[in-house]
């Protein structure tokens, strides 16, 4: 059962209803192309049916993995930059509990990253605290040539070798890479790592359902079959139907083109649980790495509420009026927690007394939606029962689909990245490195 729902009624007030069964018009041929496997990037599309072809000997294979990680492990670190760690992240934050203290879920390995960033202090900090514990590593990259997790890895693999000697880190190191080439492939085959393929033809930030995503969310104890079914359900869903109506993918990368077509080149994803913040960093990366290229492009950026209603509030009710809200909306919570009556009454709240948290959060969500439509703000809303595995699931492959939709009606490859490149070669020319 499909428990995303896409309701664009508080948008399509901002565009003209002709001007937007034109662009579903063009969107539907999107459709059709991607299908066909007839449009631009068309070697990346294995993501397009990886849900229904992911063997179930895979699947066993990950959690046998991760079983034989717990058993040896108090920590894995996750060594790996852009869509080589951000869907692990997404979903292990959302899948998790809140706080530290119990994150992400207390009887599994806690899952650290590394490799994400240059910073000294970070991954000082990490090795202090890799010190005391016992750690396993989950290496990542496609390209397996990536500077930032090849530096993160030098790190930690010394740190392994003065930890437990160097004859006994192997069997603590897994590497998730491409099936013959880059360096990381080569020290994995010279030292006998565990490895994992990244398939050709999926991009980084298609990769979460492979096992980059995969192996680390199973380490830290959730249910990778529910997350592989709610993305099959999806893929079933979305393949089959080819209207704004009947396909929410198709409604929602209508919409946000119908949208960007009338200037309103900011989309702005919206959350109102703080476990869902990694989720739209990894929406940030897909949408943004796809579509901005060739001077084209929404800029896709990201607030949690009701925090940021006293931070961002304020510009996106009266700022500049070049953006729009996507507000990715959950049903229900998990836990139930009722406000108190206070015989006092002295903050004067006791007219909410008696009522559940997340009626107060619905009715902030509400009214947050009416003043930013009021204040020219369109709203498209993305509501889902709950946030568990199958959802996330189904809200991944939904979100993958409609980028590539999204990305052909632009007219751009949504499966390149050639802007990445350009910071690189300055760095190592500052740096020294030979050849640059
Ligand atoms: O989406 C992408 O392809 C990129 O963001 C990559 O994921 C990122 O640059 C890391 O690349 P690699 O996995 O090759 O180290």
């Amino acid at each position: 059962m499909i428990k995303v729902n896409v309701d664009i009624s508080h948008a399509l007030p901002f565009v003209d209803g002709n001007a937007f069964k034109g662009i579903e018009k063009e969107v539907s041929a999107a459709h059709r192309s991607l299908i066909d496997g007839s449009g631009k990037g068309n070697d990346f599309l294995g993501w397009l049916n990886l849900p229904t072809s992911i063997p179930a000997e895979m699947i066993s294979q990950i959690n046998e993995d991760a079983d034989r990680i717990r058993r040896l492990a108090e920590v894995l670190v996750v060594i790996g930059i852009g869509g080589s760690y951000l869907g692990a992240k997404a979903l292990i934050d959302a899948l998790g509990y809140n706080y530290p203290m119990i994150y992400p879920n207390p009887d599994f390995p806690h899952v650290l990253f590394a490799g994400n960033n240059l910073d000294e202090d970070y991954h000082y900090d990490l090795l202090k605290i890799l010190d005391e514990k016992s750690y396993a590593v989950a290496v990542i990259s496609k390209s397996g040539t990536t500077t930032e997790p090849a530096v993160a890895f030098r790190l930690i693999r010394d740190h392994l070798e003065r930890k437990y000697g160097k004859t006994n880190v192997g069997f603590r190191i897994i590497a998730i890479t491409d099936k013959s080439k880059g360096a990381l492939k080569k020290l994995a085959d010279a030292e006998g790592y565990r490895t994992y393929v990244i398939p050709d033809d999926i991009g980084g930030r298609y990769s979460v359902l492979t096992p980059v995503g995969l192996l680390p969310v199973a380490v830290a104890g959730f249910n990778i079959e529910n997350l592989v079914n709610g993305a099959k359900e999806m893929q079933d869903h979305l393949s089959g139907t080819f209207t704004a109506e009947t396909n929410p993918a198709i409604r929602y990368a209508a919409m946000r083109n119908a949208l960007l077509r009338n200037e309103k080149a900011i989309e702005i994803l919206v959350n109102y649980k703080p476990g869902l913040v990694y989720f739209s960093e990894w929406w940030k990366q897909l949408f943004g790495e796809s579509e901005g290229k060739e001077n084209k492009g929404l800029f896709p950026a990201s607030v949690t509420f009701t925090a940021d209603l006293h931070s961002m509030g304020q510009y996106i009710q009266e700022g500049r009026r070049n953006l729009f809200e996507t507000v990715l909306s959950v049903d229900q919570p998990l836990n139930e927690l009722r406000i108190p009556l206070d015989a006092d009454d002295t903050d004067g709240l006791n007219f909410i007394a008696g009522k559940r948290l997340s009626e107060v959060d619905k009715m902030a969500e509400l009214g947050t939606r009416m003043a930013h439509t009021e204040g020219n703000v369109p709203n498209i809303r993305i509501s889902v029962p709950v946030i568990d595995a199958e959802v996330l699931g189904q809200l991944i492959y939904f979100f993958e689909f409609a980028c590539a939709l999204s990305g052909y009606t632009l007219g751009v490859n949504p499966f390149d990245q050639p802007g990445v490149e350009a910071y690189k070669g300055k760095m190592f020319s500052l740096l020294g490195k030979p050849g640059y």
